[in-house]
Formats: C-alpha cells, structure tokens, sequence
C-alpha cells in the first residue's frame, strides 16, 4: 500500500464492478479512505474486504437525487471531508433509433447524464473547501458517435459539455475537474444490451482485441489524482492499442 493518497477521502460511484471496482481499489491502495456507492450491496461488501484501506458502503442509485445527497452526506460525515470523486456509475443500452425502446433511453440519460451531474452538484461545496478533484468517466463515444451508440454518446458528449463549463467555475478555486474516455474495457457493461444482434457485436468486437482491463483505467484515474496542485490534467483518451475506431 502506497501512501500517496494518505489522508484524502474519495467517493467512486458505480464501484460494485469494472472500472468503478478497480478505481476504488486503486485509491485505497494509495491510501485514500474510500466511499463506495452502487445498488449491489453484496458486491461493494466483497470490495470492502478487500480494499486494505478504511471504506465506507454506500447504497447509493445515483438516478436519485436524494440517495446521491444522502451517500455524500455520510461520507463527509464519516471521513470529516471530501477530495476526490469519480463520477463512473453509468449503464450502455446500445440500440438503433428506429424502433427503440425509449425507457432504455430514459435509463442512460438519468444514469451517466443526470447522475453524474447531481453527484457534482453535492459534492462541490466540499470539494471547493478541500480543493478537490472531480472525475467524470466518459468515453471514446463522448468524441465520436456511432450507430446504435446515439444514445450513450449523447450521455457521454453532455459529460464532456458539463465538464469544460464546471472547470471554468471552479477551477480559480482550485479544484480539477478531470475527464476520462477509455476505449473498449472489459467489463460487465455491454451485458446489458438487449438487443440480440447489438450485443453480439459487442462481443464480437471484444474478443477480437486486447481489450482494456478495468485496472488500466484506474491507472489514469490515479494518475490524474496525484498530480502537484498546479498541475490539472483536464483529459486522459486511453484505448486498446488494438481498437481502430
Ligand atoms: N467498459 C467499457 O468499454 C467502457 C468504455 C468507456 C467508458 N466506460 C464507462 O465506464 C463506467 C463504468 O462502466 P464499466 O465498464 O466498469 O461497467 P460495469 O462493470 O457494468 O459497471 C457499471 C457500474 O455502474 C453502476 N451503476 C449502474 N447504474 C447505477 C445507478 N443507477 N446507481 C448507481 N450505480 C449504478 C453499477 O452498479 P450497480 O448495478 O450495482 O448499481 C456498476 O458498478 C461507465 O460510465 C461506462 O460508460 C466503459
């Protein structure tokens, strides 16, 4: 365990699988004491056990503006502050336009789009005091936008839109605000696609490639976090090597 983080508290959202796990794995590692918020508890429980800093589990479903001012709450309540969030809990229903099932995109909007933001806006007051950093995980797509993507870019392209405007107000007050598109990882994400052809794509794709593992990502995340305080590294784009587009 490494002690660079030593004395900072971090809030991961969407930390029961993928790169929400492996971040706040990495954060603990390097000393950070780590709030962790998703809907399974089970799995934040195994994370818990097996984090080798101090954790706190939050039951948190960021679609609900409460849960997410209730997890933020505990955590400044538990740890006395709040530096660093990771804004990662996000969910991909990709899907063609026509004929779509518009309760998939109400889901992504509300999860990695108006999620993220309510995280932000509760977590800010704490951040400006301790001179934070905000986190936001996007994507390749918040660049580029492909079919049966058009959905999840848009959620992942607002991130982008609400990061560069958050950055211009507060970055005079100190806080980095970090934004960060990984290529193809694997993870459970694409499991969720229900349509059948779009996800054998996705399955397809992942094994036709090194993809990325969750850790890769936490790499990026930690290196942002740890930079002097003058230095804001404002956009990390990591990708397979193997992955095109
Ligand atoms: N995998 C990739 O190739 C890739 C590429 C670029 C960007 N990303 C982004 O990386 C982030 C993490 O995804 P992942 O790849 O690690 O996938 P994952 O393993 O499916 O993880 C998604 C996480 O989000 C959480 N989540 C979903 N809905 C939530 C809600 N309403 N409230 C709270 N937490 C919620 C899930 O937890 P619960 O279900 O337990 O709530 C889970 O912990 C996402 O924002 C995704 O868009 C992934």
């Amino acid at each position: 365990m490494s002690t660079t983080l030593e004395g900072k508290v971090a809030l991961v959202t969407g930390a029961s699988s993928g790169i929400g796990r492996a971040t706040a794995l990495a954060l603990s590692n390097a000393g950070a004491r780590v709030a962790v918020g998703a809907r399974r508890a089970d799995r934040l429980k195994s994370l818990a056990e097996d984090a080798p800093g101090e954790t706190l589990v939050l039951d948190l479903d960021v679609t609900d503006r409460q849960s997410v001012q209730d997890g933020v709450a505990a955590t400044v309540e538990r740890f006395g502050a709040l530096d660093i969030v990771v804004n990662n809990a996000g969910v991909m229903l990709s899907g063609m336009i026509l004929g779509a099932d518009t309760t998939e995109w109400t889901r992504m909007v509300e999860t990695n789009l108006l999620g993220s933001m309510y995280t932000v806006h509760a977590a800010l007051p704490h951040l400006l005091r301790s001179k934070g950093a905000v986190v936001q995980i996007s994507s390749t797509s918040g660049r580029t936008a492909s079919a049966a993507g058009g959905v999840y870019a848009a959620t992942k392209f607002g991130i982008t839109a609400f990061s560069e405007a958050l950055r211009q107000e507060v970055t005079e007050r100190g806080v980095r605000v970090v934004v960060i598109e990984p290529g193809f990882v694997a993870t459970e994400l694409a499991g969720h696609i229900t349509d059948p052809a779009i996800h054998a794509m996705a399955k397809n794709m992942a094994e036709s490639m090194r993809t990325l593992q969750p850790e890769d990502i936490a790499g990026a995340v930690l290196y942002a976090v740890t930079q002097p305080g003058h230095v804001a590294v404002n956009e990390i784009l990591v990708r397979p090597t193997d992955q095109t587009r």
